[in-house]
């Protein structure tokens, strides 16, 4: 049998990703929270494309799908230690394909391919990387890196299901969460779609990631007075949605002047919600990120003091919950090295950059050493069906996967 291409194998990984959007909420486009139906059927697709590249499979206590390669066992000092590479298959609502499956895909394909590594290589797709169903994310890599803080599983979606509940229809069995901290993994790498623009101005297929941003999300409620529409006077109102108006713009003029530091509200909802009723309630988010914990905490406290004042100035009362904290990590430095040797032996110089856009790998960073492979996507478009990589760069990603493998395993 002659051994496939790297395009032969970028081609047919791509086949698969086509595949994996079809597990979806909601038909016709990609929306796949964590334990849902969709990624209860993401999870089984993507077990198959585990076992045909021999690797041993289990679903985790948390969830996350977990693929196996075991070492040749010829170095004893490398017994019951672990390569870790991974990503996630959960996404956001009306998500492109590409954001944390590629580099699942990607870390399957080139498993397979290593030969005689002496130690165990894990592919790790993680289930909770996106946050949209349950308040806080990382969960599945909090608990490979022994950092998961159990209270996660009592948190509840919309409909009052548990995480717990949720894993059991899984069928993990979440009161094992302890059992996944790894013991002294070697490193993990992650392979994913750059979701920002830099790789495609610089034309460079593929960068080394440095660092990844810290992070902060809010959850928000804004409490006025419902009333009628019709007959309260504007002088008397306490609507809850104009404070919202204000506090929106507030959270925006935020960031405005620290140009490395971003703020977004992105989900918001209006109780009782009728076109007659003036907004008792408005319950929204805020997303925070910025290079350095510090300057991230200072966005934070900028905001918390805007919002106050925008409630005090609308008659009304906030409350305020963080409900996810990142620090953000830096990838180590001898793996940016490697990752870089790895795209050089493509005849490729890849940039060094940071990541504005959260990982599993910052979660896994409080375990081991970790890095982090960027790959180009069109016009830098993410968390949009517009997503789109090309099959050269895919092929070059896994060329340098493989080479990343090769090295790690066998010094060449
Ligand atoms: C994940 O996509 C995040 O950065 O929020
Ligand atoms: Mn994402
Ligand atoms: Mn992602």
């Amino acid at each position: 049998m002659t051994t496939p291409t790297l395009q032969g194998r970028a081609k047919a990984l791509l086949e698969r990703l086509d595949r994996l959007a079809a597990c979806s909420e909601t038909p016709g486009q990609i929306d796949r929270p964590y334990l849902s139906k969709s990624h209860r059927s993401a999870v089984a697709l993507v077990e198959s494309w585990m076992r045909q590249a021999g690797l041993e499979t289990r679903i985790d206590a948390l969830g996350t799908l977990v693929g196996k390669r075991r070492g040749s066992g010829t170095d004893p000092g490398m017994k019951g230690r672990s390569l870790l590479l991974g990503s996630h298959i959960d996404t956001v609502r009306n998500a492109g394909r590409y954001d944390g499956p590629l580099g699942v895909a990607i870390a399957i394909d080139c498993t397979a391919t290593l030969r005689d590594a002496p130690f165990d290589v894990e592919v790790l797709a993680f289930g909770d990387e996106e946050g949209g169903r349950f308040a806080g994310t990382l969960r599945g890599s909090r608990a490979v890196a022994g950092s998961f803080d159990p209270r996660l599983l009592d948190t509840t979606d919309a409909n009052g299901i548990s995480v717990r509940a949720a894993l059991r229809e899984l069928g993990a069995n979440p009161e094992a969460w302890r059992d996944e901290a790894r013991a002294a993994p070697l490193g993990y790498l992650e392979i994913h779609i750059e979701q920002g623009p830099v790789l495609e101005r610089m034309g460079a297929p593929l960068g080394v990631v440095t660092s990844i941003a810290a992070a902060t999300r809010l959850q928000l409620e804004l409490r006025g007075e419902a009333g009628h529409a019709g007959t309260v006077p504007m002088g008397g109102r306490r609507d809850a949605l104009v404070g919202a108006a204000d506090a929106i713009r507030a959270v925006r003029d935020s960031a405005l002047p620290h140009p490395e530091s971003v703020a977004t509200v992105g989900q918001l909802t209006v109780e009782p919600g009728a076109p007659n009723v003036i907004p008792g309630l408005v319950r929204f988010t805020v997303d925070l990120r910025a290079p350095t914990v510090s300057q991230r905490d200072a966005l934070e406290s900028e905001v918390t003091r805007r919002l106050q004042a925008v409630a005090d100035a609308n008659d009304l009362s906030l409350a305020m919950t963080r409900i996810h904290a990142s620090d953000g990590c830096a990838c180590a430095p001898a793996l940016q090295d490697r990752l870089d040797r790895a795209v050089r032996s493509l005849g490729l110089t890849p940039p060094r950059l940071p990541s504005g856009a959260g990982h599993d790998a910052m979660a896994i960073a409080a375990a081991t050493e970790v890095a982090m492979l960027f790959v180009r996507c069109k016009g830098g478009i993410s968390h949009n069906p517009a997503e789109s990589v090309t099959e050269d760069d895919v092929a070059l990603a896994i060329g340098a996967t493989d080479a990343f493998l090769r090295e790690f395993a066998h010094g060449t």
